[in-house]
């Protein structure tokens, strides 16, 4: 694997606060990763230390191989989206792309090319001669996407560029976004908190929490093995099961199944059944929530909760309500453990 950027031992603090504490990743060339975390886990900083803007208290950042731990934002030929993408509206679309060429000096008619070269990876050739105004907020975004890679740059660096559009723009340009990264081979850092949008956009997955890497790896690695309750929590595992033989142990609300008795051939064999109380149901159009109670050993209640699809409902549901004993089961593949 050749390595765009590496961050060697790298810490920002902020006066007495520690954003950023100690972080080793290689960033892979050609692929894209994307830093995951809840807000102030230190994902815009470490973008910014990587754009460079904020020098690392400690440590070293290198980009090409070359270090540049202190090298201006303008000589690391870095592509950047953030949040907020600001285009100049003054400018059509033509002139916002172009921007970033003129200032590195880049002549006509080469200009012009990569220009309508860059809209047509967007889709936006079309809309060359309109200014910001005259766009949707999804149209804003790849004009922005546009003008960072019309640079070229050996790194594209994207701050939670999904953000500000609607949640259905938000998936449909996740996939365009794919698309312009596998199209151009570039390199692209992604920022989001959002898991869903790292699990199906990232080559490599970074999960972050108070500046340090709880995880990281392919998205196909890391969920179905999460390294610990904080990152499983993340990713939208709900269940935790302290089993005295196993650990820690986590399973998905949609692969806990409630069965009215265990005398139920699926319960016998599976990988973990438990007495439990019902505390609740909520109707949820596809499926049902239903919430219970479990006793652990040290005889605290502790709620499971088992999403069941409506259509295996069955008659085997119909009738439980709050107070009912039950058994919540699952299968031994559903059920992972928590090392840490
Ligand atoms: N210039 C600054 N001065 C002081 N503290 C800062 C500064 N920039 C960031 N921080 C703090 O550092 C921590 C990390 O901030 P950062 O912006 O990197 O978080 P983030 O992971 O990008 O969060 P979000 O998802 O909300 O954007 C936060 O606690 C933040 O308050
Ligand atoms: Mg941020």
């Amino acid at each position: 694997m050749t390595i765009a950027a590496e961050f060697i031992g790298v810490s920002q603090s902020f006066g007495d606060f520690l954003a950023v504490d100690n972080l080793d990743l290689k960033i892979e060339e050609g692929k894209l990763t994307t830093l995951l975390g809840p807000s102030g886990c230190g994902k815009t900083t470490t973008l910014r230390m990587l754009a460079g803007y904020g020098t690392p208290t400690k440590g070293r950042i290198t980009i090409g191989g070359k270090d540049a731990t202190r090298l201006p934002p303008e000589k690391r030929n870095l592509g950047m989206v953030f949040q907020s993408y600001a285009l100049f509206p003054h400018m059509t679309v033509a002139e916002n792309v172009a921007y970033g060429l003129k200032i590195r000096k880049v002549s006509e008619p080469e200009r012009s090319r990569r220009v309508m070269e860059s809209l047509d990876l967007v889709g936006l050739a079309h809309l060359a001669k309109r200014r910001p105004k005259a766009l949707s907020g999804g149209q804003q975004q790849r004009v922005a996407l546009a003008r960072a890679i019309a640079i070229r740059p050996a790194l594209l660096l994207l701050d939670e560029p999904l953000s500000n559009l609607d949640a259905r723009l938000r998936v449909q340009m996740r996939s365009e976004i794919r698309r312009i990264q596998a199209e151009t081979s570039l390199s692209v850092v992604l920022v989001t908190h959002d898991q869903d949008e790292a699990l199906e956009m990232s080559d490599t997955m970074v999960l972050m929490r108070e500046g340090t890497i709880m995880q990281q790896g392919a998205p196909e690695q890391v969920f179905p093995a999460p390294a610990n309750r904080f990152v499983a929590e993340f990713l939208g595992y709900e269940n935790f099961i302290d089993d005295p033989r196993r650990g820690l142990l986590t399973v998905r609300p949609e692969h806990l199944r409630v069965a009215a008795s265990e005398t139920e051939p699926a319960v016998a064999s599976a990988g973990l059944r438990l007495p439990a109380t019902i505390t609740s149901s909520a109707y949820r159009g596809v499926d049902l929530v239903i919430t219970t109670a479990v006793l652990n050993a040290a005889g605290e209640e502790i709620p499971l909760v088992s999403t069941v699809r409506r259509d295996s409902l069955a008659a085997d549901f119909m009738g439980h309500n709050r107070g009912d004993k039950v058994t919540v089961y699952t299968r031994d593949v559903d059920l992972v453990a928590l090392p840490g």
